[in-house]
């Protein structure tokens, strides 16, 4: 078979499409052709090399939000059979410790996540895959698990209501679309920025409710309250948007952050935090219970992901090309 391999780090110029054995099942895993896998900024961390992968892990193929149709099983599998549609949670688990007890099972002590989907086929944990309705598209499934899962995880954890505010820094990407996509289809307002307005105009016909055209933490702060406080922030950006996020927030507002794309470490105005009740909370990820609802959202036809562009195996060099220039609104989505 043939994958999509980072062959060093610092640049798409080290993706290049490879041979590699076809996988055989372990036991209790299934062998996935993959019709669709999408990528996200954490492959994107990892190419840069700033993830925890190592010039001894190389060739690495990335890639876990994989959908596709089972070719093959393990002699312990009894929940998919050859011929099934289906999208694989990346979860990885140990299933006995505390958190994976008490749940949510994101919270798990030794969680990790699958890498492999940037290939033609991929062996996977069959528990951990989704059955895919037949009216569900391959493309559309393969957006869902990273972004849309931590999107609506982190909703959960802000408790969103219908009719809440939310303000979302950086609304275009991955987890930013789906962010004001299910802040609207659970009936509540979203706030959304971007440093291009070409990119907020798609907002505009996702039911996005304010835009605010910024990439400077102070004039988005400003921007945001003008509007209203706000009753959450979901906030993958970090770095100076995290103060931001916390100072727009009403009193006994809650901020849910899940990254630092903006940067690592954060000043907080704590008189802001403890003098007007507010949460700030951390969270990755979110569980296969989360995955399978999003999957019913598009089967009802109450969710469509936007998939900005597809490319094939030998493109994906340029999909994370284009997710480094910031080019893109949404998801990106190989189909080796
Ligand atoms: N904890 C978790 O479980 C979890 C899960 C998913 C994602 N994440 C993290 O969430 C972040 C977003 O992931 P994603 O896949 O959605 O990424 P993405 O698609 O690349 O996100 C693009 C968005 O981020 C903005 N952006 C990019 N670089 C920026 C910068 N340097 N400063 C300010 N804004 C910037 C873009 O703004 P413009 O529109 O202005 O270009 C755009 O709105 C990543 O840090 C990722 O690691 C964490
Ligand atoms: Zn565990």
């Amino acid at each position: 078979m043939r994958a999509a391999a980072f062959t060093g780090f610092g640049s798409p110029e080290h993706v290049s499409v490879e041979p590699f054995d076809d996988p055989d099942p372990e036991p209790d895993e299934a062998i996935v052709d993959v019709g669709a896998c999408s990528i996200n900024h954490h492959d994107l961390w990892i190419l840069n090399g700033d993830l925890w992968i190592g010039e001894d892990d190389l060739p690495f193929v990335a890639g876990m939000d994989v959908a596709g149709t089972v070719t093959a099983v393990g002699a312990d599998v009894h929940n998919v059979e050859p011929g099934d549609r289906v999208l694989l949670c990346p979860n990885e688990t140990c299933g006995s410790c505390r958190y994976c007890r008490e749940g949510p099972e994101s919270h798990c002590k030794r969680f990790s996540l699958y890498h492999g989907g940037l290939a033609e086929q991929a062996s996977v944990q069959a528990d951990r895959l989704v059955h895919l309705p037949d009216d569900v598209d391959l493309v559309d499934a393969a957006a869902l698990p990273v972004a849309y899962m931590t999107a609506l995880r982190m909703l959960k954890q802000a408790e969103v209501g219908v009719g809440d505010l939310v303000f979302v820094p950086g609304a275009t990407g991955g987890v930013g679309v789906a962010a004001i996509q299910l802040i609207d289809a659970i009936g509540a307002r979203s706030i959304g920025t971007s440093t291009s307005k070409q990119k907020l105009d798609r907002l505009e016909d996702l039911g996005v409710d304010y835009t605010i055209e910024s990439g400077d933490p102070d004039e988005i702060r400003s921007a945001v309250v003008e509007i209203s406080r706000v009753d959450a922030t979901l906030n993958h950006l970090g770095g100076p948007f995290s103060d931001v996020g916390l100072n727009v927030l009403r009193r006994g507002g809650r901020m849910v952050i899940c990254g630092q794309t903006a940067g690592p470490t954060s000043e907080l105005t704590l008189g802001d935090l403890f003098l007007n009740q507010k949460r700030v909370l951390g969270n990755t990820m979110g569980t296969q219970t989360d995955l399978e609802q999003l999957v019913d959202l598009i089967a009802a036809g109450d969710l469509d992901p936007v998939v900005n562009e597809t490319y094939t195996l030998d493109q994906t060099s340029q999909a994370f090309a284009d997710m480094n220039d910031r080019s893109v609104f949404g998801k990106l989505v190989v189909t080796p």
